[in-house]
Order: C-alpha cells, then sequence, then structure tokens
C-alpha cells in the first residue's frame, strides 16, 4: 500500500495536446488503485468550474494558475498527493506554485509545437491557425518552457506506459511514493 506519505503537487505543464491530461489520469489511476489520496486538477474541468470567469489572456490565466495554487496547497499539505496538468505557461506563476505547495515537482510534457498540431486533438490548432481562436498557446501566444523541470518527458519518443513509468519511478525515487514489489 502506498500509505503514510507526504503529499505532493506532481505539476505538469506543457503545451495543448503534449498529453499532460493522459499521463495525469494514467498516475492518478495507478495510485488510487493502490489506495493513495490523490486529487486530479486539470484545466480542461477546472475551467468549467473553479475558473469559467476566465480566458486566456496573461492575466486570466495567471488568476487560474493562482487558484489553483490555493487548492493544491491546501491539499498536498494535508497528505494528498495533487496531480495537475495546465498549459502554465509562464515561468513566474510556476514558480509561485513552487513556493506556495508541498514537495512541487515540476513534469514538462515536452512535445515538439508540430507534433501537437499534427495530433491536434481537439481541433483547436485549426482553429487558432485559421485565425478563429486568438491568444492560442503556440499559435499567437507564449509557452516558457522550463528551465530546470524536475523530470521532461518526451511523449513523441515515450510511450504513454513509458512516460507514467518515468513519473511514477521519480515519485518513488522522492519516496513520495512506494512502489509495489516487482517479482
Ligand atoms: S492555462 O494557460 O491557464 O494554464 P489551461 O491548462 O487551464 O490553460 O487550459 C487549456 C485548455 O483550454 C486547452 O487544453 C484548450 O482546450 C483550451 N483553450 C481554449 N482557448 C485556449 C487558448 N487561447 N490557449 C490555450 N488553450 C486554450
Amino acid at each position: 500500500m502506498y500509505t503514510h506519505h507526504e503529499g505532493f503537487t506532481l505539476w505538469l505543464t506543457g503545451l495543448s495536446g503534449a498529453g499532460k491530461t493522459t499521463i495525469a489520469m494514467q498516475v492518478e489511476q495507478t495510485l488510487r488503485a493502490q489506495g493513495m489520496r490523490i486529487e486530479r486538477l486539470d484545466g480542461d474541468t477546472v475551467r468549467q468550474g473553479l475558473t469559467r470567469d476566465l480566458g486566456f489572456s496573461k492575466e486570466d490565466r495567471d488568476k487560474n494558475i493562482e487558484r489553483v495554487t490555493f487548492v493544491a496547497k491546501l491539499l498536498s499539505r494535508n497528505q494528498v498527493g495533487v496531480v495537475a496538468a495546465f498549459i502554465s505557461p509562464y515561468r513566474q506563476a510556476r514558480a509561485n506554485v513552487r513556493a506556495e505547495t508541498t514537495n512541487f515537482i515540476e513534469v514538462y510534457v515536452n512535445a515538439p509545437l508540430d507534433v501537437c498540431m499534427t495530433r491536434d486533438v481537439k481541433g483547436m490548432y485549426k482553429k487558432a491557425l485559421a485565425g478563429e481562436i486568438k491568444n492560442f498557446t503556440g499559435v499567437d501566444d507564449p509557452y516558457e518552457a522550463p528551465e530546470n523541470p524536475e523530470l521532461t518527458l518526451y511523449t513523441d519518443r515515450e510511450s504513454i506506459e513509458e512516460s507514467t513509468a518515468k513519473v511514477l519511478d521519480y515519485l518513488a525515487l522522492r519516496r513520495l511514493i512506494t512502489l509495489p514489489e516487482v517479482r
């Protein structure tokens, strides 16, 4: 069992379509199946509730991350493992999360822009390139890549399983989880 551990804030940042949600869900499922207390926070769902009043200007993105930071702070200091998936394009905003939360781990979900555009899971790049959506990250809005992330996942070259295993191995290395015995 993954019991009696400190909380953490596993923070997945990267472009839209890089694979943040997919990896976050895999990590969440694996750890919850082992009895750990996990909460996944994801831009796609959080923006339908807690931050539904916000758009995608720098100011609004900063507010989005600021509110999520507050939630992650409360959870992670109470032994909950937080798995957060947000584009979070601004370095300063991510530095604030690091400063405010318990056992912050920055994971750069790194897929080249052209790969994300080709995947175009939600059809949003097509719209952004056509000018139908403004301020789309990577198209006409900035993404400040992490300079010193704890972990980088190359989702264009690694399978979902490999990327997920890298995350779990890192959490185990930090003693934030205990991996089950493998025979
Ligand atoms: S963040 O920049 O504030 O961290 P967040 O991760 O919450 O963004 O939300 C990103 C999601 O919003 C994307 O996956 C996409 O589906 C949607 N979205 C809508 N408009 C934009 C935009 N202009 N830029 C990026 N994502 C957008």
